[in-house]
This record gives C-alpha cells, sequence and structure tokens, in this order.
C-alpha cells in the first residue's frame, strides 16, 4: 500500500513538472489575438484602378468564422465599354486558395491572386480557422486534420452558391502551396469526376514520412527527439487544461448548487427513508456536504487558478534552434521577403507544437490516384522541404492512373520545375515563370468570361 501510494505521487510530480517546467527554454507560452484592423482587411475599390475588387466575406467550418478576401473581376463588358444591358450576366470561375505552415493570407497569397483576377477568374483567399482573420482559439494550431476540413467547408460554400449569384458554381480550381499543396490533392480525391475544373499543387508537400527522416538526418536524433518532446508537452498541457476547466466548472456549479438549496437530500435518499434510515446513514449526507464546504472554502477562488498556457514552437529558425524548419541564413531571409510590415491578428512565426506529434502520418501523395480533375503542379528543383523528384512522381501518378481508368483520358498531370529553392518559388523572376504559367493553366481549363469577350489575337498569346 505505501509503495502503491509512493508511486502515485511520485507520478503525480512528474506529471506537474513536466506541465510546468519548459522542456526548452525557446518554447513560448500562449497567444494574444491582435483584433486591430491592418491592411489585410482593407477593400480594393473600382476606384483604386486595378481590373479587379476585393472584399472581405466569411464562411462557417465547424461552427467557427474563417475570413477570406473575395476578389471579383470587373465585369468584361464594363472594361470593354459596353452598357452590359441584357443578355445573362457574366459568371465568373472561383479559384479558391490558402497558404502554407503556419501562413495566412497577407503573406504573399496577393501576388498570386492579383494575376488570376486579373485573367477574369474570381478568387478566394481564405485563412485557416485560428490565423490571421479568422476566429478560433487556441491561436496557430496547424493540424493537417482540422485545415482539411476548413477546405472542404471553403469548397461546399463556394459549390452551394454562397458567394452569390455571379459567381460560377461549376468552375470551381483550388491552388494550395507547400503544406496546401497537399491538402489540394486530398481535397480532390475526394470529389466526383468533373466536379472540380483544376487544382494547382505548388511545392508540394507530400510525403510525411520521408519529410521526416530528412528532419532526422539534418538536425540529429537528439534534437529531433526534443521536437516530439515539445509535442507532448503541449498536448499534456492542453490535457491538464482542460482538466482544471471542467473541474472549476463543476465547483462552480456545486457552490451554486449549495447556495440556491441549502437542506435538499439528494434523490437517492428519500426512498431510504420511506423504509427508515439509521443514524448512521443520516449522517453520511451531513458530513458530506460539511466536507465539500470544506474544501470550496479551502481552494483560492476559481478565477484565480492558474492558466496552463499552450506551448508554441518556431515554424522557422537557423540550424541548431528548435525549430520545425531549419534554414540558412539565405532561405530565412527569402521566407521573411514576402512579409507584410504589419500582421493580421498579430501573426508571430510560431504554431502550438502539439503539431510535431502529427506530422509524420500525412502523406498526400497518396491520395494522388484518386485525383481526377487537371493539375498543374509546380516544383522547386532545390527545394530542401518539398523534392522536386517526389513533384515529379506525384506528376506521373496522376497520368498513369487516369490513362488506365479512362482507357487514355486527356485528363492531365502538368508539371513546371522552376531553379530554385523552396522559399525562392515566391519570388522575382520565379514569381513571375510560376504566375504566368498557372494563369494560362487556368484560362484553358476555367475559361473567364473576359476571355470571351477580348480576341485572343489582342495581344493574349503569351
Ligand atoms: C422510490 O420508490 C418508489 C416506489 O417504490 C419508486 O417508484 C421510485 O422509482 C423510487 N425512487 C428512487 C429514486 O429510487
Ligand atoms: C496590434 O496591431 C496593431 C496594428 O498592427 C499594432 O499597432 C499594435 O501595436 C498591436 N497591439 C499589440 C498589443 O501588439
Ligand atoms: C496503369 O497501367 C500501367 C501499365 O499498364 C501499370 O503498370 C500500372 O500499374 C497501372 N496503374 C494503376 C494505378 O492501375
Amino acid at each position: 500500500m505505501h509503495t502503491l501510494g509512493l508511486l502515485l505521487a511520485l507520478a503525480l510530480l512528474s506529471l506537474a513538472l513536466l506541465l510546468a517546467v519548459p522542456p526548452h527554454r525557446e518554447l513560448s507560452y500562449g497567444f494574444q489575438r491582435n483584433t486591430t484592423a491592418t491592411a489585410a482587411s482593407i477593400s480594393i475599390t473600382p476606384e483604386d484602378g486595378l481590373p479587379y475588387t476585393r472584399r472581405n466575406i466569411h464562411f462557417d467550418s465547424h461552427g467557427t468564422t474563417c475570413d477570406a478576401w473575395l476578389y471579383t473581376p470587373l465585369p468584361p463588358e464594363k472594361l470593354a465599354g459596353a452598357d452590359g444591358s441584357g443578355g445573362p450576366a457574366a459568371q465568373f470561375p472561383v479559384v479558391i486558395m490558402a497558404h502554407g505552415l503556419g501562413a495566412q493570407k497577407e503573406l504573399g497569397l496577393h501576388r498570386f491572386a492579383d494575376g488570376f483576377a486579373g485573367a477574369g477568374l474570381a478568387v478566394m483567399v481564405f485563412d485557416y480557422r485560428t490565423f490571421g482573420g479568422s476566429d478560433g482559439e487556441p491561436r496557430h494550431w496547424v493540424s493537417p486534420t482540422r485545415h482539411l476540413d476548413d477546405w472542404r467547408a471553403a469548397l461546399r460554400f463556394v459549390k452551394s452558391g454562397g458567394l452569390g449569384p455571379e459567381y460560377d458554381t461549376h468552375k470551381v480550381g483550388l491552388w494550395g502551396t507547400s503544406y496546401a499543396g497537399g491538402h489540394v490533392l486530398v481535397v480532390a480525391s475526394e470529389q466526383a469526376p468533373g466536379s472540380l475544373a483544376a487544382v494547382i499543387s505548388m511545392i508540394p508537400h507530400l510525403d510525411g514520412v520521408e519529410a521526416s527522416k530528412a528532419s532526422v538526418r539534418q538536425r540529429g536524433l537528439a534534437a529531433s527527439l526534443r521536437l516530439l518532446g515539445a509535442g507532448i508537452h503541449d498536448r499534456l498541457r492542453a490535457a491538464a487544461s482542460d482538466f482544471l476547466q471542467r473541474t472549476a466548472a463543476w465547483l462552480q456549479a456545486q457552490s451554486a448548487s449549495q447556495g440556491a438549496m441549502p437542506d435538499q437530500a439528494p434523490a437517492y435518499d428519500r426512498n431510504v427513508s420511506v423504509v427508515g434510515r439509521t443514524g448512521f446513514q443520516r449522517l453520511v449526507p451531513e458530513v458530506e456536504r460539511w466536507l465539500r464546504q470544506a474544501l470550496l472554502a479551502l481552494l483560492p477562488p476559481v478565477g484565480s487558478w492558474p492558466v496552463l498556457e499552450p506551448a508554441y514552437i518556431k515554424v522557422v529558425g537557423l540550424e541548431g534552434e528548435l525549430a520545425l524548419m531549419q534554414l540558412s541564413p539565405n532561405q530565412l531571409e527569402a521566407y521573411f521577403a514576402k512579409h507584410p510590415k504589419e500582421y493580421e491578428g498579430g501573426w508571430r512565426p510560431v504554431i502550438l507544437s502539439r503539431f510535431t506529434l502529427e506530422a509524420s502520418s500525412y502523406s498526400p501523395i497518396k491520395s494522388v490516384p484518386r485525383v481526377t480533375a487537371p493539375v498543374l503542379f509546380i516544383s522547386a528543383l532545390r527545394d530542401q522541404l518539398c523534392p522536386a523528384e517526389k513533384v515529379r512522381k506525384a506528376a506521373e501518378l496522376l497520368q498513369t492512373s487516369n490513362s488506365n481508368s479512362s482507357g487514355g483520358s486527356s485528363i492531365t498531370g502538368e508539371l513546371l520545375e522552376l531553379d530554385c529553392t523552396h522559399f525562392d518559388a515566391y519570388l522575382g523572376e520565379h514569381l513571375v515563370a510560376a504566375t504566368e504559367s498557372m494563369v494560362r493553366f487556368l484560362r484553358r481549363h476555367m475559361q473567364p468570361p473576359a476571355d470571351v469577350s477580348v480576341p485572343m489575337s489582342d495581344g493574349m498569346s503569351a
């Protein structure tokens, strides 16, 4: 009996230590959302002189409101100078976009959306739950499961006409980069043939096992275990915090009910008294109530209980840092180069550490054979995070599975290989090359109304 008690005490003590002592000084705790408006929530109006407008819209994902930019091209008749009366109104095909791991819409997605909207496509760029302008706590929760649910919610919203009558619910495309380059493939694999017009998967994450192996090779076993330790630490804190909250709620309910009806005996006692209860039996509820009161009086008030903030890990860092992605100084610079001056929601390059426990089990390449929509893959030949060979393999996989199933169909996996690293694909000449080929691909598969009103010979051959 003594041994058992001792073991229990030791287990509780080590649990408390695990929760209280950060396993690594580079973890941070808590994330305060900043709801001050930033440039990300400013609309683009026709007065801005661009070929499109942009406004913020919202949709629901599992009870949480997600924030999105909606780009709408100026109507082609307006561009062509006609009055636009009579005839059916043009409907805009819609491209749905979202960002990669730990990122949100204002971190470089406008550049791509600008090109697509300029080509006559409507574009919806959304933030995952707990990121940017979207609601949800705790903030910055990266999880493939949750992100996929957000993608499905966004697609459902657009497909069900949530954007309004000017938007074509039959011509819908998906665009994802990096981690989201994998998400769009998984979501596309779940759709019926013909229901998606186009998919763009840019420098996509495809294989969780291989990414984890590469990470272990790069940082060594000890550092990799620390990464997992950070994940366990965060999960335990979340569980303990949940337990504390439930206990607090229960205690509050107890003291409230005690104040409301002080002498009411519980229902199960009533029949006992009919039979006739002994003095001892009569005493038990009294003792119980007395104990509860003493306990409530001893405990600090519920509002002053310690709060266990979730543990956050850095998304990027230099070699040797406890960060999800260890980058060279050049790559770190490229990572931040696409960033604005201020961040919606108070963004910082950190995410909940619990992600490290989920990372290795997510491999979107398994979904590729079931994708029936046309896909444009874009890879970076010197990409160390999402290797180009894997992307080539995915493009081949799509090609073979589709030609087998439909007897040589014309559904294609196209591949553009850029001669650069992962984060350089968002900058300069590589960004231009990628966007040009994306626009060509989307025009071909989604036929925006602008293409109808402007003859191809008018300088649009490129
Ligand atoms: C109390 O006894 C009555 C009659 O025997 C029975 O119908 C009722 O279900 C009992 N209530 C409880 C709480 O056991
Ligand atoms: C919230 O964001 C605004 C705009 O970026 C900034 O000026 C302000 O300092 C932020 N507040 C806090 C508490 O960080
Ligand atoms: C498609 O056909 C090729 C050649 O006939 C075969 O090697 C391959 O395994 C098939 N792939 C699928 C996914 O059925």
